[in-house]
């Protein structure tokens, strides 16, 4: 399976709500980074709309060619938006009303009762339900990916955060060998490895040599603010020339 780079593009939503204005539209925004060769989109729809809001989601479905990951919390109100949008992926994280951004992984032990009989057979209920990847949002730590095996979950997605910002390349490392440890469990129970949360053009050549059996890659904060500088095709196409050397190198 190649590496694809999906695109957050939560952000250019953040932007447009700054003024209440009618743009940036992240549909739009969408069209130009599949064009650019991003495999697909990822949007994170929160339960109190700061980026994302209702009316993107249609707008998305249409535009999007490639992969569309609906990133969301496993509430009742969002269940019934994946129903009508049917993305590609279904990703589950933790939502915080006070965070900034998505803090860590799911804490699979804590939700492991209500996802297996609550949310797993809500999302999978019906036509709409089946054809839906299931990705769990995870810290590379065995017991979760052992909780995401036993949930008969698609995918995971590595939380890559802590990689992101460790703060010695001696954390670094460690993270990634967590990271890469991690990755190949999942892999060898047949799971999907999705991976994401702080990667950038820096950081996302060394992710990507350590970490095997990787999937798609989200990628949203660090390439949108880029794309303000560099303009939002060519950003990708930066982050697409680092994914095709290190999968060049992997050959
Ligand atoms: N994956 C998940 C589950 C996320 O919550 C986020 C942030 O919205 C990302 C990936 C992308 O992270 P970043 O914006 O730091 O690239």
């Amino acid at each position: 399976m190649p590496i694809q780079l999906l695109v957050n593009i939560d952000h250019i939503a953040t932007l447009r709500n700054a003024r209440g204005e009618g743009y940036p539209v992240p549909a739009q925004a969408a069209r130009i980074c599949e064009q650019a060769g991003a495999a697909g989109i990822v949007f994170h729809l929160r339960g109190d709309r700061r980026h994302i809001m209702d009316h993107d989601l249609p707008e998305l479905k249409k535009a999007v060619q490639g992969v569309l990951d609906f990133e969301m919390a496993a509430t009742e109100e969002m269940i019934a938006l994946l129903h009508q949008i049917q993305p590609d992926i279904c990703t589950l994280v933790p939502e915080g009303r006070e965070e900034l951004t998505t803090e860590g992984g799911l804490n699979l032990a804590s939700v492991f009762e209500d996802f297996k009989n609550r949310v797993f057979p809500a999302i999978r209920d019906g036509a709409a339900g089946s054809k839906v990847e299931i990705s769990l949002f995870v810290d590379p730590n065995p017991d979760d990916i052992k909780g995401a095996i036993e949930l008969g979950s698609d995918a995971i997605e590595l939380h890559t955060g802590i990689y992101a910002n460790a703060s010695s390349p001696s954390a670094a490392q460690a993270e990634l060998h967590r990271l890469a440890t991690a990755a190949k469990m999942a892999h060898a129970a047949g799971l999907k490895v999705n991976a994401g949360h702080g990667l950038n053009q820096k950081n996302l050549a060394p992710f990507l040599r350590a970490v095997p059996h990787l999937a798609d890659i989200s990628i949203g904060h660090a390439l949108i603010s880029e794309a303000v500088y560099h303009g939002l095709a060519s950003t990708v196409q930066a982050y697409m020339t680092i994914i095709e050397q290190v999968t060049e190198e992997q050959r």
